[in-house]
């Protein structure tokens, strides 16, 4: 039986990626040839990468004109330098919301100056910073869009006259923003996304030519979009789930639907954790994420109790991060609002027996 995956990535995608995904390992487009055994020069798989690319702009609701969009490889974790090693010339601010913004800024330190303009450390990173002033004009402004290890999420961001850059790995495609207002974004696939193994880049064409020093090939912005996200081999594969994902939400309306889905999907995680007297949220309620929610048990010794319950419900990967504990059912996209439920409807039950 299939389990409710509330992994917070690699994680849960739509059914209908599952399935065509491994039909095309099998054979892609009656071609007589697995996607994975055809050249990624072949017309078959250029058209997957065009597609992937051009819907990324559309869904986003930016124009080719002005931004571009990349498949690349190495993670999130390889864009914490690479946004540095192409832009940082002199200082960059960072804001500080937990690991995530703390690994980009180790890296950003080997090219430059690091500003940390605001921290959220005090806390153990429960809320998102508000009161901060940018001093002067670093090269770019660099934020974590959502917190996947401790639930939080910008839901208004920085006024500046940087760059503004942005880690949405959890957060990418989950809500109706205007994307335009970020100079580069940059989402690792594994979370609402498709496969790991690629890391879709939204970068404004006109900072292409702000790339600051000599970068090796393969970290090379430029060179990426000079040669249309074909470099090298791409990561065929993890390029076409995107594909199939994307094409997912556009038949089903968009970012305006899935947000209004991802609204009501966390509000009602929400609603139960804040009502149940066995539960606490971990997040400050105003930076609350709607992808991935954190919580704790009030009462730790009923940890073993809750999690045999969970598991009898066919509950996947809600456990927190070490830095966290307790709980964080991340509810991407793909989730569905039933899978959600069960796992209220478990808090209700295991507050009734404890
Ligand atoms: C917000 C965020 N940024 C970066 C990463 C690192 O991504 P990758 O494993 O693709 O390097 C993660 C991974 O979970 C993440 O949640």
């Amino acid at each position: 039986m299939k389990k409710h995956n509330f992994s917070a990535g690699p994680s849960i995608l739509a059914n209908e990626v599952f399935e065509k995904a491994s039909l095309s390992v099998k054979e892609l487009n009656n071609s007589g040839l697995s996607l994975i055994e055809i050249s990624h020069r072949s017309k078959d798989f250029v058209k997957i990468m065009e597609e992937a690319r051009q819907l990324s702009l559309e869904l986003l609701n930016l124009n080719s004109d002005d931004f571009t969009s990349l498949f690349l490889q190495g993670g999130a974790s390889t864009q914490f330098l690479m946004i540095a090693y192409n832009f940082l010339k002199n200082k960059a601010g960072y804001i500080n919301t937990g690991a995530w913004s703390v690994k980009a800024m180790k890296e950003a330190k080997l090219f430059g100056s690091v500003d940390e303009i605001a921290s959220s450390q005090d806390k153990n990173f429960n809320y998102i910073p508000k009161d901060y002033k940018i001093d002067g004009s670093p090269d770019y402004l660099h934020i974590t869009s959502n917190n996947t290890i401790f639930g939080t999420q910008f839901h208004s961001f920085p006024v500046t006259d940087s760059d503004l850059f942005a880690d949405m790995s959890s957060d990418i495609f989950c809500r109706n923003i205007d994307y335009s207002k970020f100079s580069l974004i940059y989402a690792g696939a594994q979370k609402n996304l498709g496969a790991a193994g690629t890391t879709l880049v939204v970068i404004k064409k006109n900072l292409l030519e702000k790339i600051c020093r000599e970068v090796p090939s393969m970290l090379n912005y430029k060179i990426h979009f000079e040669k249309d996200s074909m470099f090298n081999t791409p990561p065929v594969f993890a390029v076409y789930t995107c594909l199939l994902s994307l094409r997912w939400l556009l038949e089903n309306g968009g970012i305006d639907e899935i947000e209004k889905k991802n609204n009501l999907k966390s509000k009602l995680l929400y609603d139960e954790i804040d009502r149940n007297s066995q539960f606490k949220g971990f997040a400050n309620i105003d930076d609350r994420s709607i992808m991935n929610a954190t919580f704790n048990l009030v009462n730790d010794s009923n940890k073993d109790l809750f999690e045999k319950m969970a598991s009898e419900q066919n509950i996947s990967g809600i456990n927190g991060h070490r830095s966290v504990g307790g709980y964080r059912a991340s509810i991407y996209n793909a989730m569905p609002y039933e899978s959600i439920d069960v796992l209220v409807q478990l808090m209700k039950k295991f507050e009734n027996i404890v």
